[in-house]
């Protein structure tokens, strides 16, 4: 089946969760800063960075190299587009996660924020073993369950709803029990709530040295 991230208009992903109702940008770049905050690295990889979604909160003088990785060829030319200038020691690939290799010498820090939604996560989180050196972390974004609230908020971006058919809620602990079987152990987890009354989980794991 074609990843139906392929046929949705950035502008349609960007508006979709800019919406007041939604609201979910801002969060996930404030997510994106506190990791950087709160590690320092030198070099970080952003998995499903779509169009670059903080990537105005890098440091340079702190992180000299980001990899942005996103399945859609035109994601990447938007977020290139919009930051090549101004991010020193980008480099940006167009991969799926799920299969073939990540081309990259593996990173400090993994940022992945609200992707596991839509991927296998044996396949995924395997290769973003490899893409973190050892000791490194490995900082996920995964959205909860909730009974009154739509997976997939309606909005008036059609494009959106054919997420419905992929998207699957992962559990923290499904996550740490995968991430675990590939060298990540979890260090710490918190959950967030939006004014949509959508619920989030950060979770941050660290890479076994060697
Ligand atoms: C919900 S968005 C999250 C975007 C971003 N983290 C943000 O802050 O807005 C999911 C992103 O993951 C990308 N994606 C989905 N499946 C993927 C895969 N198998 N491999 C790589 N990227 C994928 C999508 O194209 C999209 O940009």
């Amino acid at each position: 089946m074609r990843n139906p991230w392929l046929d949705i208009p950035l502008s349609d992903y960007e508006s979709h969760i800019s919406m007041p109702a939604i609201d979910q940008a801002d969060m996930l770049a404030a997510q994106f800063s506190d990791a950087l905050l709160r590690f320092s690295p030198e070099s970080v990889a952003v998995i499903g960075c779509a169009g670059g979604n903080g990537f105005d909160k890098i440091d340079s003088s702190v992180t000299s190299r980001v990899v942005g990785v996103d399945i859609n060829p035109g994601y990447i030319v938007a977020a290139s587009s919009r930051f090549q200038g101004s991010v020193p020691g980008l480099e940006f690939h167009v991969a799926d996660i799920q299969s073939g290799s990540l081309a990259f010498e593996p990173v400090d820090l993994v940022y992945a924020a609200l992707i596991f939604e839509y991927v296998s996560l044996p396949e995924s989180l395997g290769r973003l073993s490899g893409a973190c050196r050892p000791g490194g972390c490995l900082v996920t974004v995964l959205q909860l369950p909730s009974s009154d609230i739509h997976a997939v908020s309606p909005s008036p971006y059609r494009s959106i709803q054919a997420l419905a058919s992929c998207m699957r809620l992962v559990s923290p602990e499904e996550l740490a029990g995968c991430a675990a079987t590939v060298g990540f152990s979890q260090e710490s987890g918190k959950t967030l709530a939006l004014r949509s009354g959508k619920k989030f989980v950060v979770q941050t794991y660290r890479r076994a040295d060697g």
